[in-house]
């Protein structure tokens, strides 16, 4: 394709119509210069590819492979099982003919309550970039676009389309823009899409500041930037801004945009800059169309989204090893609660998917019961989820919790209390579900909890009555079998928490500014997000950033910090051994974090730049290496707007969670050259 020249034989109407949708979801073509129209679609975690057959009718979603949610993969900290996924994503957006997936969606989870949670990846900027990163690379290897969203800032949904965020550079650096910057450094998305949120005042969609000088100086990122939906507001100013694509059709737009060439407002230079870019997304798609996979393979696709799932699923507690269900001890099994048979599998939204084949744990947890010869009995107890699981037969549902050796409850939130554009108004459970987990505890004292939900509960009410937690996510169409693998030892549980589960919500270091006025929203609790904040003021967590049990244990030891004393711009080798001291296979998330001892500028105590995932069998021993660059020593010096490392003497921390340290080592850092 040349571009150039296209665009030199493109008339300015012409260059105008492609700088502005089609519809909902494609470019204008140009068929006399033979550029095509590109089609985009929603859902970071299954296609939601919606069509109108007939012009001004009723649109149709296609049914497609709903996976675990971002929150789910995050919990996984499994890269290379992320990337088959956007690889699998990429088979299905193939086959409709979508050249771009509008995802993945990497904000920071800055307060529990973002409806949207459950479509982010993390509270840390690193976990969060590496799973966008990788995402980006799976569907893109196939030879599909995505859309790395929402750039930038886009932390709740209460007010998002026009509240401004007031928040100083160096956290906007470390914290917000990082999942972004290491995205875009890793794998070039195609698109990044603006958000709809300002940033000290000015729209996102027309802030030079975030799409020109941050992302495209400083970030290095190539692709176009396209809108939200309806994010914006002057079609000029955006193109000043250089927000190249307005998503979707913007009436009035192809007005305002000549309007302003002719007032002098814009240049035809610009706008030419602009088509260049759509044309560049163009020749990406075109050369991607014939090296796409000519099929889908969905029942693949739907082992995927399993095996996911159970990589997902995190073991928060269990006490006295009640789990894995132990025939021995466990002949009987009470299973309580509608959503062991209908499970919540996903929020609500633009995300959300359409699928058929939704499978509960309760078939394979009798498929389990019958070989191990385990009794299960099964009372729904509540109501199909309406706005509230209204509780009903609560009294059969007692008596069968009374009787069983075991009683599982299942619990959780759904698409109608995790969504796109609202927020929730607490981190509790439905109150209803925590009377059914006190009555059942209160029958039971062998009570085991599975949660599905897409972020943090506030599980105080309950979680000293039960023995055991399953945190489930939104695992998914086939999450179900993926947790009944966990209850009954099939599998044994590997998912680590990638946001920290807070005692309550007051405790939260946003609780006290957010959602803000209605029109700003100050972020003044800075750096110290998640577990940089608790961690930092040793204030009582219910479960830390990272946690996550196993059926076996682990042992690390032998540390070694190579060099243990670092020169700009030298790197650092960290490496341990980690030994399965247990009777089963497993895997282990080992992490490492670093904190300057005697910070000489506010740091938070510690902060995560390095995992590994590794998976051993009983007895053996494995080794696991991290490579530190200086830039994981470095802040953010907004007065020299660079990163800058300071010299200092700093902790490295390697652990199973964020306070489950293992080890721990000192490295002396030497100044070294500031960069960007
Ligand atoms: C929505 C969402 C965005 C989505 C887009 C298209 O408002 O914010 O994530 O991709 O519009 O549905």
């Amino acid at each position: 394709m040349d571009i150039s020249d296209l665009i030199s034989r493109l008339t300015l109407d012409e260059k105008i119509t492609l700088l502005i949708g089609k519809d909902s979801w494609s470019t204008e073509p140009v068929p006399r210069l033979g550029i095509p129209s590109i089609r985009v679609s929603d859902g970071p975690h299954g296609l939601r590819y919606e069509s109108r057959p007939v012009e001004g009718g009723p649109s149709y979603i296609t049914e497609a492979t709903c996976f675990p949610t971002s929150s789910a993969l995050a919990a996984t900290w499994d890269m290379d099982l992320i990337r088959e996924i956007g690889a699998a994503m990429a088979e299905e957006a193939a086959g409709l003919g979508v050249d771009v997936i509008l995802g993945p969606g990497t904000n920071i989870k800055r307060t529990p309550v973002c409806g949207r949670n459950f479509e982010y990846f993390s509270e840390d900027p690193f976990l969060a970039g590496e799973c966008a990163a990788a995402y980006i690379a799976g569907v893109q290897d196939r030879g599909v676009g995505t859309s790395l969203k929402h750039f930038a800032a886009n932390n709740q949904e209460l007010g998002r389309t026009s509240v401004s965020v007031e928040v100083d550079e160096r956290t906007l650096r470390e914290i917000y823009l990082r999942p972004f910057e290491i995205a875009v450094r890793k794998s070039q998305p195609w698109t990044v899409m603006c958000s709809y949120n300002r940033l000290a005042g000015i729209y996102a969609s027309e802030n030079a500041f975030l799409l020109d000088r941050v992302l495209r100086h400083d970030f290095g990122f190539q692709g176009l930037v396209l809108s939200d939906w309806g994010a914006v507001h002057d079609r000029a100013k955006a193109l000043t801004a250089s927000l190249e694509l307005e998503m979707p059709h913007g009436s009035g737009s192809f007005e305002n945009l000549k309007a302003a060439l002719a007032n002098g407002e814009i240049t035809e230079a610009e706008i030419d800059r602009a088509v260049a870019s759509l044309l560049r997304l163009v020749e990406k798609a075109v050369e991607g169309r014939r090296r796409r996979p000519k099929a889908s393979d969905r029942t693949a696709h739907r082992a995927l989204a399993r095996a996911a799932a159970l990589q997902a699923v995190t073991l928060l507690k269990n006490d006295g090893s009640l789990l894995p269900l132990n025939p021995a001890s466990v002949t009987s099994l009470a299973v309580i609660g509608r959503f062991a048979k209908d499970p919540m599998i996903q929020g609500g939204g633009s995300a959300f998917v359409t699928t058929k084949s939704i499978e509960g744990a309760l078939e394979t947890m009798q498929e389990h019961a019958v070989k191990a010869k385990i009794r299960l009995d099964y009372e729904p107890a509540y109501s199909s989820w309406a706005e509230a699981p209204g509780l009903e037969a609560t009294h059969e549902a007692q008596l069968v919790a009374e009787k069983a050796d075991c009683a599982v409850v299942f619990v959780g939130t759904g698409h109608r209390v995790e969504s796109e554009s609202f927020d929730r108004a607490g981190i509790r459970l439905n109150p209803d579900l925590e009377r059914l987990i006190l009555m059942t505890a209160a029958m039971n004292p062998r009570t085991v909890v599975v949660v599905q939900a897409g972020s943090a509960i506030d599980m105080s009410a309950w979680i000293d009555k039960v023995k055991a937690v399953v945190f489930a996510w939104f695992g998914g169409e086939a999450g179900g079998p993926a947790v009944a693998d966990v209850l009954f030892g099939a599998a044994n549980p590997c998912g680590k928490l990638a946001e920290t589960f807070p005692l309550r919500l007051e405790d939260t270091p946003s609780f006290d500014t957010y959602p803000g006025d209605g029109n700003h929203t100050w972020y003044r609790e800075g750096l110290f997000v998640g577990y940089r904040h608790y961690d930092s003021m040793g204030t009582g967590v219910l479960f830390p950033f990272g946690h996550g049990l196993s059926y076996t244990s682990f042992l690390y030891a032998d540390l070694r910090v190579t060099p243990d004393a670092v020169g700009a711009p030298g790197s650092v080798t960290v490496a341990c051994s980690v030994t399965n001291t247990g009777d089963r296979r497993g895997s282990e998330i080992v992490q490492v974090y670093v904190g300057e001892s005697t910070p000489r500028v506010v740091r938070p105590t510690k902060e995560l730049k390095g995992f590994v995932k590794i998976e051993l069998d009983p007895g053996e021993k494995g080794e696991v290496r991290f490579a530190l660059t200086p830039r994981d020593f470095a802040y953010w010096n907004a007065s020299l707007a660079a990163w800058h490392v300071q010299s200092g003497t700093h902790r490295i921390f390697v652990g199973s969670s964020s306070r489950d340290i293992r080890l721990e080592a000192k490295i002396a850092v030497a100044q070294g050259p500031d960069f960007s």
